[in-house]
């Protein structure tokens, strides 16, 4: 059947966002000042009098001076891609201030920063992490994981720490930059902050990135800080960050023609959080509280919550503390995956959650989850509960990274430069041994296990497989697994 004439997909299916519960980004400040006719306000470049975002002058300059202020940084941009943008800008600026960079990151990190590393020739070699399989979480490193690295790889020009990670823990960033710094104060600690835009405003979270002494942190605004979906901005401290350079690359990637409404709503959030952050934030998990109460008394026994402190003491080495925004839960006693209840919830309950994994599912309390979608959540938990069939021994994803080097045989941008030439497909179980051609990610956990230029294993392979069995997404050029690129 053809579709009709005129027919706006996009537009019509946005008009049902409303009438679902979200406890899934964009965490949108609902109190935050708006403007109220975006197509008649809808302008660009050639209003020169407002000034250039591009060029980071008139009224953008301001909102990104007064941003710094509230977030405390020395400096801030706001970006309008996402912080996958914002990756580039920074590895963009790495690439520029070395002759032969090269970073170290931690493997639980965002595929975007790996792209725009082979993208820009910067080296990358791997800080080992940890996995915890019931929660299909990774680990941050402690300091002295990093600086095992570090010795490895002295001439690196920066070290690269995810934290939030997506399930919630946070690194020990202070801990972490002392030990680099001690090491050498040039090289650069930059947090891929995604999910801590939250984390400056209140005391009983985990310190944010900028607050714990890094150097650079990246933020998705719109994951947990409250503006439209898009937006995110990039702090940094000058001490030992070349502002020019930043700048630059600034320049070289952001597009000409930005959307002002995200950046109004960037400007917004900020100047409502100056003032009201700490409440703001506080009212938000106070809410995730009470989800996690209602969970733990009436659903939750066998299940099993992520930030319950006798889970939390297994990992203290590892982290300064958890993001009580999100709620972690595991149905290791279920035969059900995390994906199964998380369509129950869409589907019959109009419940969207952030992420349904094999074993677990992630709510993520935004700043627009009111208290009746606390109880309406709860209650239909206890619905779906009732009609999952118990189990002792679910099969749970072993850590995906034991086998994983943490350095390539062919640097990953020469990989796919040859790849173009002598690259050629062949069945996955021939692979083994050979160097990949391709990235090929498993979600869950949603990061790449086979990497160009990395030799392929048995291992790697088994695993692929196995989370394929067990229902996991594959993200290849062939997600049925048959065949992958090698060199
Ligand atoms: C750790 C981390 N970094 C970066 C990104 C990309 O962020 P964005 O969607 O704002 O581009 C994500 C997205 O989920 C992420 O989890």
């Amino acid at each position: 059947m053809g579709d009709k004439t005129g027919q706006t997909y996009i537009v019509d299916a946005l008009k049902d966002v409303p009438k679902y519960i979200r406890w899934c980004t964009p965490s949108i400040l609902p109190a935050q000042k708006r403007v109220t006719d975006v197509y008649s306000t809808d302008i660009s470049v050639s209003a020169h009098f407002l000034g250039s975002y591009v060029d980071n002058t008139g009224i953008f300059k301001k909102a990104h001076e007064r941003a710094a202020r509230v977030y405390g940084a020395d400096r801030t941009l706001f970006t309008v891609n996402g912080t996958t943008g914002s990756n580039f800008i920074v590895m963009r600026m790495i690439s520029l201030e070395n002759d032969a960079p090269q970073i170290l990151v931690t493997r639980n990190i965002h595929h975007s920063i790996l792209h725009a590393a082979e993208w820009l020739g910067v080296r990358f070699r791997f800080i080992k992490c940890s996995y915890d399989p019931q929660f299909e979480s990774l680990i941050p490193p402690r300091p002295e994981d990093v600086l095992d690295t570090l010795n490895n790889y002295p001439e690196s020009n920066a070290v690269i720490i995810s934290s939030p990670t997506y399930n919630g823990f946070v690194a020990r960033i202070k801990d972490i930059t002392k030990a680099v710094k001690n090491f050498d104060k040039e090289i650069k600690v930059i947090v891929d902050e995604a999910w801590g835009s939250h984390l400056h405003f209140s005391d009983s979270l985990p310190e944010s990135a900028m607050d714990a002494g890094a150097d650079i942190a990246v933020q998705s605004t719109h994951k947990e800080g409250g503006s439209l979906q898009q937006t995110g901005m990039i702090h940094w401290k000058e001490k030992y960050v070349d502002s020019d350079l930043m700048l630059a690359a600034f320049r070289e990637y952001v597009t000409t023609s930005p959307s002002y409404h995200l950046l109004a709503s960037l400007d917004a959030v900020t100047a409502y959080m100056e003032r009201n952050g700490k409440r703001t934030v506080e009212d938000m998990l106070k809410k995730s509280q009470h989800l996690k109460d209602l969970l733990g008394e009436k659903v939750i026994p066998p299940m099993r919550i992520m930030d319950d402190s006798l889970e939390l003491d297994l990992v203290r080495d590892y982290i300064s503390g958890y993001d009580r925004a999100k709620t972690v839960v595991a149905l290791t006693k279920f035969r059900e995956t995390g994906f199964e209840v998380a369509s129950i919830l869409a589907k019959k309950y109009r419940i969207v959650v952030e992420k349904g994994g094999l074993n677990t599912l992630l709510f993520l309390t935004t700043f627009q989850i009111k208290e009746e979608d606390v109880d309406k959540t709860a209650e239909a938990m206890v619905k779906i509960m009732k009609r999952l069939r118990k189990t002792d021994k679910k099969e749970l994803i072993p850590n995906p990274f034991k086998h994983v080097e943490n350095k390539p045989v062919i640097e990953p941008h020469v990989a796919r430069r040859v790849a173009e030439t002598i690259g050629r497909k062949v069945p996955l179980q021939d692979a083994i041994g050979k160097i990949a051609a391709e990235h090929v990610e498993v979600y869950p956990p949603g990061i790449p296990v086979i990497l160009e230029g990395f030799r392929i294993t048995q291992d790697n392979v088994r695993y692929l497989l196995k989370v394929k069995e067990m229902g996991g997404h594959i993200s290849a050029r062939d997600p049925e697994l048959k065949t992958i690129y090698v060199l």
